[in-house]
């Protein structure tokens, strides 16, 4: 991949604070993590609801969505994966400075990725949310039938079967999709956008 030369940053007349004023909350990323089937999407798409509702100006990245369009040129090697992580991350940097409330969904498996992305936003831009699942039930819900390949061998590299998935050490909301509904991972969620003030 060649690095563009010769280029200037030019500043906007309008800030983040501004944006964040009239919108009258804070802007973050939401940054759900965890094993394919263990609720991400599920409980992010709640959420963009419930926001959305409380006329929160929010926005939704996910991982199978944005993989057909601006990250479709990528697989699912680490090298691949790393590359998705740190797109995605850019972008919720430039939604944050737009102002919006944004959750990404993607499995993003590697620590030091999502730390990548914890580092290119400001302090308390970056909330990790761990969807907790083990891999026994993710294969007993397996919605779209992938850990059934992946077990087959037709999907090679398959996150929990044969690619790692290494937990978060110090995620800021840890949900148990096994022990709560998608309600109740909404509520905690909205608590704590409320408890730390970005609602
Ligand atoms: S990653 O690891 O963050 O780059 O993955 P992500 O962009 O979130 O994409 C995960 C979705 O792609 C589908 N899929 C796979 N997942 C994991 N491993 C392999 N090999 C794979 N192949 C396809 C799958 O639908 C994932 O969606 P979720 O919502 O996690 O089930």
């Amino acid at each position: 991949m060649s690095t563009s030369t010769n280029i200037t940053w030019h500043d906007s007349e309008v800030t983040k604070a501004e944006r964040q004023e009239r919108n009258g909350h804070k802007s973050v990323v939401i940054w759900f993590t965890g094993l394919s089937g263990s609720g991400k999407s599920t409980v992010s798409v709640a959420l963009e609801k419930a926001l959305f509702e409380q006329k929160i100006t929010s926005y939704r990245l996910d991982g199978d969505n944005i993989r057909h369009g601006l990250n479709k040129n990528l697989g699912f090697s680490p090298e691949d994966r790393k590359e998705n992580i740190r797109r995605i991350g850019e972008v919720g940097k430039l939604m944050v400075d737009a102002g919006v409330v944004t959750m990404t969904a993607f499995i993003s498996p590697y620590e030091e990725d999502r730390n990548i992305v914890r580092d290119i936003l400001e302090d308390g831009e970056f909330i990790e949310v761990y969807t907790k699942c083990s891999l026994d039930e993710c294969e007993a819900r397996d919605p779209k039938g992938l850990y059934k390949k992946a077990r087959s061998g037709e999907i090679k590299e398959f996150t929990g079967i044969n690619a790692p998935y290494e937990e978060p050490s110090n995620p800021e909301i840890t949900i148990d999709t096994e022990q709560h509904s998608v309600e109740e991972a909404v509520e905690e969620i909205v608590a704590y956008l409320k408890e730390h003030k970005y609602l």
